[in-house]
């Protein structure tokens, strides 16, 4: 099949470029930690993507443009607030799914909760890669952004400052983490230059280090990489060098759970670097040490970031008991119901989120049919009701 050929090379490519930015060590990133309910410790969350090829989401989604087109393309869409969107989204548009489906005369398939996890983790997995950078679009960054106001490279002009020796560095966020340790000596400058240091937006960073390695006089040496970040030491640097202090304890910053990190590492990386500016100053008011980074430090820290900014949701038994009545489920989930569905106090416990997640899915046909054929259709469930509705069937006394 075509598109799983093409699939599949996009996966290989993008997982290249992650070789090439990081000296990939499976064991760092794909931590193998049994008994731990944190998600970023899963094992490798690229399982999914068999999960994403064999259930046939591939012939109508595309993840980054990768896959079918009669359907949004997955790698796009932030639906990864928390773990209860994507079957939130699922759920929502299955009327134009099931449509789709019956078109291309296509059987939904049935997840089991591992196949659902998997996805899940899979599709949040992919929005934090990064992606590699265009040398020219670079190059013209270099000049708009101003850096080469104070800055040379590839060859020496006479009061600037040269930036060769980061050629040797092939990821992105080296250059955010040196950005980030010279940042006071930046702002100085700034102020008795009248250059204005710049603010970064989307993949910016990706471009600039692109064109600083394809430039520089260093760049044929081989290269020095990073890791893709490992979030338990991540966990210790963000305690370690203040973040914390100021974040979470003192609240001289704001509480990093509430900003939406829902972001590629470089994305985040350059709101870091935008927030830079602040930081010092508010550092330098509470006197305490700007903090600076070494090594995979900065990788580490953005990769706990990312993977541990699932904001908590609201959610509540007696909501979901209550979301059964608005919603209609209480139509057939009830006792003598025409539709041979189960009643609703007998429906769960499930075993996990995602098992629950799994079932809704699996059993959506049925239930989408049942009402089309009475002119009606499924009423559309947030996040926060689909985990009411988790913690009612969960309930014990109901
Ligand atoms: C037969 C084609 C088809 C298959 C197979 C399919 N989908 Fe869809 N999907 C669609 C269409 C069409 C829509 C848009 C429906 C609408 O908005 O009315 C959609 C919408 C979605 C959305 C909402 C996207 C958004 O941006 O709002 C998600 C999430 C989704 N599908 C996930 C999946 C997953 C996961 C699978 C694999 C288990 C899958 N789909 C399989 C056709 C398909
Ligand atoms: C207003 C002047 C100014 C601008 C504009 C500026 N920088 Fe800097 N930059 C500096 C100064 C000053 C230093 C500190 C040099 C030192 O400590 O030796 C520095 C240091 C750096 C370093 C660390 C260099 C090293 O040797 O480790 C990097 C990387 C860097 N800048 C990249 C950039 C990039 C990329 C841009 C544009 C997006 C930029 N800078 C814009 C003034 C500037
Ligand atoms: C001295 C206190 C202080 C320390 C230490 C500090 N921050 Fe901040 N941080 C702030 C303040 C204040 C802001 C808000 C700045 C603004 O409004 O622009 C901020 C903003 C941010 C933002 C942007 C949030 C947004 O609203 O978009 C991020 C991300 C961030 N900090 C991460 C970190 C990380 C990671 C560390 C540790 C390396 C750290 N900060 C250390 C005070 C601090
Ligand atoms: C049009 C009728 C209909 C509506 C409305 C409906 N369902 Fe269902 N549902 C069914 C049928 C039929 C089945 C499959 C038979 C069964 O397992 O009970 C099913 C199965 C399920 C299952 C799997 C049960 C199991 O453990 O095997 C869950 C969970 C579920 N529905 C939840 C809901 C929720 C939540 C709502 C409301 C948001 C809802 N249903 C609305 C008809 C419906």
């Amino acid at each position: 099949m075509k598109i799983r050929i093409l699939f599949f090379i996009f996966l290989v490519t993008l997982l290249t470029s992650a070789f090439i930015f990081y000296g990939f060590t499976a064991n760092n990133y794909f931590i193998q930690q049994e008994n731990s309910n944190k998600e970023y410790q899963h094992k490798n969350p690229l399982d999914g993507r068999i999960v994403f090829e064999q259930k046939g989401c591939i012939n109508c989604h595309a993840i980054y443009g990768n896959g079918g087109n009669t359907a949004p393309d997955l790698g796009k869409h932030n639906f990864f607030e928390s773990n209860y969107d994507l079957i939130s989204e699922m759920w929502n548009h299955s009327a134009g799914m099931l449509n789709e489906m019956e078109v291309k005369n296509f059987n939904l398939q049935k997840f089991t909760a591992k196949d659902f996890r998997d996805l899940r983790i899979f599709l949040h997995y992919l929005r934090y890669l990064e992606v590699s950078g265009n040398v020219n679009a670079g190059e013209k960054l270099f000049a708009k952004m101003g850096c080469d106001n104070c800055h040379s490279i590839g060859k020496v002009s006479p009061n600037k400052i040269r930036l060769d020796k980061l050629g040797v560095h092939a990821s992105p966020v080296y250059l955010a983490q040196e950005m980030w340790n010279h940042a006071v000596e930046m702002q100085k400058m700034q102020k008795t230059s009248n250059v204005r240091v710049p603010v970064f937006k989307d993949d910016e960073f990706a471009d600039l280090s692109s064109y600083i390695t394809a430039v520089s006089v260093y760049n044929k040496r081989q290269k020095i990489y990073m890791t893709p970040g490992n979030p338990i030491s991540g966990e210790k640097i963000f305690s370690d060098k203040g973040c914390f202090y100021c974040h979470n304890e003192k609240h001289i910053g704001p509480d990093l759970m509430k900003v939406n990190l829902n972001k590629s590492v470089i994305e985040i990386a350059g709101l870091m670097w935008n927030h830079s500016a602040e930081m010092e100053q508010s550092v330098q008011k509470n006197e305490i040490a700007m903090p600076a980074f070494e090594g995979n430090e900065m990788a580490d820290l953005i990769s706990f970031l990312y993977f541990n900014n699932k904001s908590e949701i609201d959610g509540s038994a007696e909501t979901g008991k209550q979301v059964v009545q608005d919603k209609g489920c209480i139509n057939c989930h009830s006792t003598g119901n025409s539709y041979n569905a189960i009643d609703a106090s007998a429906i769960g416990p499930f075993s996990s989120e995602d098992d629950f997640f799994s079932e809704l899915w699996n059993h959506l046909p049925l239930m989408e049919k049942n009402l089309y054929l009475k002119g009606k259709s499924l009423s559309k469930l947030l996040p926060s009701e689909i985990k009411s509705l988790y913690l009612y069937f969960n309930s014990k006394k109901r």
